[in-house]
């Protein structure tokens, strides 16, 4: 499914119902980036960025976190990032949409705790995917030197999710960037991430 179409997920939730299929691993991994600066941007890309990355993830969770409930069993994973810890200027959109990703999930874990079900928020940092190109953020940023690889990224996700752990950071990087920007001004913390994706 193009999950930047509206009301997308429910098409996906209904596709189950319809064939008995009773969901109890929900991975929302699909997302999307892009770089420069707002006032510049493709509003579509904005649009459809909020579409992926907030909308259809809210969307499927609402619509299979109740069956889990009823069933004592399930477990949602959801991809957040590093851009989470901080306002990321050249790339506003898809900051705030990760941290409304770790927000939101990290809210939802506590209201289902004691019910069977989890929600785990993975942070990734630079991870080497298509995620550069799709972000139109070139081929040779700075940030993503020293890129993570996919499969060490998905397999902390996946051992986060069977430890029902809310929160995971992967790999040094993003263990220590969520050290510092807990102890550092957000003034301090959005001019770095602004240099950080200038360079
Ligand atoms: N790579 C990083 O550095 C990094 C760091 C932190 C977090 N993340 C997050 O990790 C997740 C996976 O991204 P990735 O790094 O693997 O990048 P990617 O290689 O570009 O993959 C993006 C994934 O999202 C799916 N997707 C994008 N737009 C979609 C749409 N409109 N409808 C349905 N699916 C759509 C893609 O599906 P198709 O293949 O079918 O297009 C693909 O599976 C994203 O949520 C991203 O924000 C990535």
């Amino acid at each position: 499914m193009d999950l930047s179409v509206p009301d997308a997920a429910l098409k996906v939730f209904d596709f189950t119902q319809d064939h008995d299929l009773k969901i109890d691993v929900l991975i929302n991994n699909a997302g999307f980036g892009d770089s420069g600066a707002f006032a510049q941007s493709d509003w579509k890309k904005q649009y459809e960025m909020v579409q992926v990355n907030i909308t259809a993830l809210m969307q499927l969770t609402h619509c299979f976190l109740p069956g889990m409930i009823e069933r004592k069993n399930g477990k949602i994973l959801n991809l957040s990032s590093v851009a989470a810890f901080c306002a990321g200027p050249g790339m506003s959109i898809y900051y705030a949409s990760k941290a409304f990703v770790r927000s939101f999930s990290e809210a939802v874990a506590e209201e289902v705790k004691g019910t069977g079900v989890t929600v785990t928020a993975l942070c990734p940092g630079p991870t080497a995917t298509g995620f550069e190109a799709a972000a139109a953020m070139g081929n040779d940023s700075r940030m993503f030197k020293k890129a993570a690889k996919a499969e060490d990224v998905a397999k902390a996700g996946l051992r986060a999710m069977r430890k029902k752990k809310v929160l995971c950071y992967q790999g040094g990087f993003t263990k220590l960037m969520s050290f510092l920007c807990r102890l550092a001004p957000r003034s301090v913390t959005r001019k770095y991430a602004k240099k950080t994706n200038e360079a």
